[in-house]
């Protein structure tokens, strides 16, 4: 099992009272299958991210990643699952500004010591980002940018890729060619992939589809998929 998600809560403050955004959540994705999230804006997905790969305390429940319960595991522990073996794509890039593209592509990917020059080589054709790599950040385009972060997630091969809307910013060619790759890589590499996605098509390329309303999350049938 890549994740397992066991009756997870989260509340956030809202200024007056906490709201429960998460109210008990339970999942489980294998290694080499994929799954979308989808759901409203402001229904609580970038915060199940941000829960599963550490970046928010756990407050109730429980979430493994491999064999590692994270809610127990020291900072340092997670600091190495999230090098060794999570890749990220956060709806707000964080691409490293001071680094032209060829480095912000292999940053992660060399930080774990899982550099490969030929995977690397292919992703940047993939993604059509070779005529960037001398270039940096501030340079680019929104959609460009977008694939940049795709590409340095999928460099260092992850046991387990989160990726929060990676085709919110591209036309449907782009689109379809991320989504390939993503799905690609699951089957190729054994990565389990959970995808946030508002698109209807891009839901159905996933494995199983789920939506979170109210806090609830519930497996919904790729054929009746609905875009938010
Ligand atoms: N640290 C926080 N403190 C207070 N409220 C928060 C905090 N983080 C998130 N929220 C609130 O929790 C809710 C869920 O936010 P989240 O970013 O997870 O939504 P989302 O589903 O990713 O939305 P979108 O599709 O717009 O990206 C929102 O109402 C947001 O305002
Ligand atoms: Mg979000």
């Amino acid at each position: 099992m890549a994740l397992e998600i066991k009756n997870l809560k989260h509340l956030v403050d809202d200024g007056t009272h906490g709201r429960e955004i998460l109210c008990d959540i339970n999942l489980k994705l294998d290694q080499g299958e994929s799954l979308a999230l989808m759901g409203d804006s402001g229904s609580g997905k970038t915060t199940l991210l941000n829960l599963i790969c550490g970046l928010e305390p756990i407050q109730c429940g429980d979430i493994h990643i491999g064999n590692i319960n994270i809610k127990n595991a020291a900072d340092k522990k997670i600091s190495l699952i999230r090098k060794n073996d999570l890749g990220i794509i956060f709806q707000q890039f964080n691409l490293l500004t001071g680094l032209n593209i060829r480095d912000n592509i292999a940053f992660s990917a060399k930080l774990a010591n899982k550099f490969d020059h030929e995977h690397n080589e292919r992703l940047t054709k993939n993604l059509g980002l070779a005529h960037l790599l001398n270039k940096f950040p501030a340079t680019l385009s929104g959609g460009e940018i977008q694939r940049v972060a795709i590409a340095r997630a999928l460099a260092a091969k992850p046991k387990l890729l989160l990726a929060d809307e990676p085709t919110g910013n591209l036309d449907l060619k782009n689109s379809n060619t991320v989504v390939d790759l993503l799905a690609g890589l699951a089957k190729t590499y054994n990565t389990a992939l959970l995808i946030v996605t508002h698109s209807q098509q891009v839901a159905q390329r996933m494995d199983k589809v789920y939506r979170l309303v109210c806090g609830q999350l519930t497996q919904v049938n790729a054929l009746e998929i609905e875009a938010d």
